[in-house]
C-alpha cells in the first residue's frame, strides 16, 4: 500500500506530486501570476511554494476520539522532542486537549516540560508493561492548560527487551493508549531515534506520522529508510497509517545548503512537506533548560509563531482533530 493513499479523516497532499496551486520550486522563479480575483499570488515561502491561507481551525465542542500522531525519525537530534513540546503547546492554545507521550528512555520530553524523571514512580513503562497500572496513574497535567504528559524515565530502557517475549508485541502501546483516546483530541508520540520494536509500536498505534528532519544533506538519506519501515508497518500491522507531513527543522535561510536541502525535499515529497519550516534559533535550547514550551517561555518569538503555524497546518491535514 502506498504511503500517499487517501484515508478517511485526513486531508494530506500526495507526496512527490506538487499540485498546480503549489508549484514545485523550479517553476516559482518566474513572476508570480495574478490569481483569479486579480490579487497577486502570495510570495513563495522557504519551501519554494506560495503559502496557502489556512482557515482558522474549527473550535471543538467536545473532546475525544483522539487522532494519534507519531513524531518519528531514526536520526537523532532532528527536533522530534522539540516539535512534540511546541506543537503540543500550540495545539493546546487552539483549544485542543493534547496528550504528549514520552516514548524514549532518554526522557527529553519529560525533562523539557520541567519534570524530573528520577522523581517518577509511574511512567509509560508501567502503563505498557504492567496490566494492573491504569493510564490515569501515570499521566501528568503540565502548566499549559490542555496539555498532558505520559512521562518516561530510565525504567523504560528495559521495555524493548521485555516486549520481545510479549504476545502481539508490536501492539502493546496501541492497547495501552486506547482508553486515553476517549479523553483527548490529539495524542503525539515522541519516538526515540531508532527503528526498533518501540518505534514499530508507535507506528502501529498511530494514524499518522510527522517526520521532522534537520535541513542538512544526511537527513535526506535517512528518510528513505524510515519510509521503508512505514510501508512495512502499513502492510503488516496498520493499513490506516499515513504520512501526515515532513517538517524541515533547524533551517538557516542564509546558507545555500539549507535552501538546497529543502528544495530537494520538496522535489521528492511535493506537498507532503509542510509549508511551515522551523528556523534554527538558540531559543529552543533555552526553553528546554527552562522546562517549558517556547510559546510560554518567549511567546512572541518567531520560533513560537512557527509552531503556531505548524499547528494550523497539522489541523488542516487532520480535520477530525
Ligand atoms: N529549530 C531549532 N533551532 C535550534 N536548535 C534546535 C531546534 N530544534 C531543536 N533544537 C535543539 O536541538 C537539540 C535536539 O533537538 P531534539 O531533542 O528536539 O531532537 P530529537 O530528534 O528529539 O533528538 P533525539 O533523537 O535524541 O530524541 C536540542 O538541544 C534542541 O534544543
Ligand atoms: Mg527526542
Amino acid at each position: 500500500m502506498e504511503a500517499s493513499s487517501p484515508e478517511p479523516g485526513f486531508d494530506i497532499p500526495a507526496p512527490g506530486r506538487p499540485s498546480p496551486e503549489h508549484p514545485s520550486p523550479e517553476t516559482t522563479d518566474e513572476a508570480a501570476p495574478d490569481s483569479a480575483d486579480g490579487l497577486p499570488e502570495p510570495e513563495p515561502g522557504p519551501t519554494g511554494r506560495p503559502r496557502p491561507q489556512l482557515p482558522a481551525p474549527k473550535p471543538r465542542t467536545r473532546h475525544g476520539d483522539a487522532v494519534i500522531l507519531a513524531l518519528c525519525n531514526q536520526k537523532g537530534g532532528v527536533g522530534k522532542t522539540t516539535t512534540a513540546i511546541n506543537l503540543g503547546a500550540s495545539l493546546a492554545e487552539l483549544g485542543r486537549k493534547v496528550l504528549l507521550v514520552d516514548f524514549d528512555p532518554q526522557a527529553s520530553l519529560t525533562i523539557g516540560l520541567g519534570i524530573n524523571p528520577n522523581d517518577l514512580d509511574t511512567t509509560i513503562y508501567h502503563v505498557m508493561m504492567q496490566r494492573d497500572v491504569e493510564f490515569d496513574e501515570a499521566v501528568i497535567e503540565t502548566d499549559i492548560p490542555g496539555l498532558h504528559l505520559l512521562p518516561s524515565n530510565i525504567d523504560f530502557a528495559g521495555a524493548e527487551m521485555q516486549l520481545m517475549n510479549e504476545v502481539a508485541r508490536e501492539q502493546v502501546l496501541a492497547r495501552a493508549l486506547a482508553p486515553a483516546a476517549e479523553n483527548y483530541d490529539m495524542i503525539l508520540i515522541d519516538c526515540q531515534p531508532s527503528l526498533g520494536l518501540l518505534t514499530v509500536n508507535a507506528l502501529a498505534a498511530a494514524a499518522g506520522v510527522i517526520i521532522p528532519l534537520e535541513c542538512e544533506y544526511f537527513a535526506l538519506r535517512g528518510v528513505a529508510l524510515l519510509h521503508g519501515t512505514i510501508l512495512k508497518v502499513q502492510d503488516r500491522l496498520n493499513p490506516k497509517l499515513q504520512i501526515v507531513g515532513l517538517l524541515g527543522t533547524m533551517y538557516d535561510g542564509r546558507t545555500l545548503h539549507s535552501r538546497e536541502v529543502l528544495s530537494t525535499l520538496v522535489e521528492g515529497w511535493g506537498d507532503a512537506v509542510f509549508h511551515t519550516v522551523i528556523r534554527r534559533t538558540v531559543k529552543f535550547s533555552e526553553a528546554t533548560v527552562a522546562g517549558e514550551p517556547l510559546s510560554s517561555y518567549a511567546s512572541g518569538s518567531a520560533g513560537a509563531d512557527a509552531y503556531r503555524d505548524l499547528a494550523k497546518e497539522v489541523l488542516s491535514r487532520c480535520p477530525d482533530a
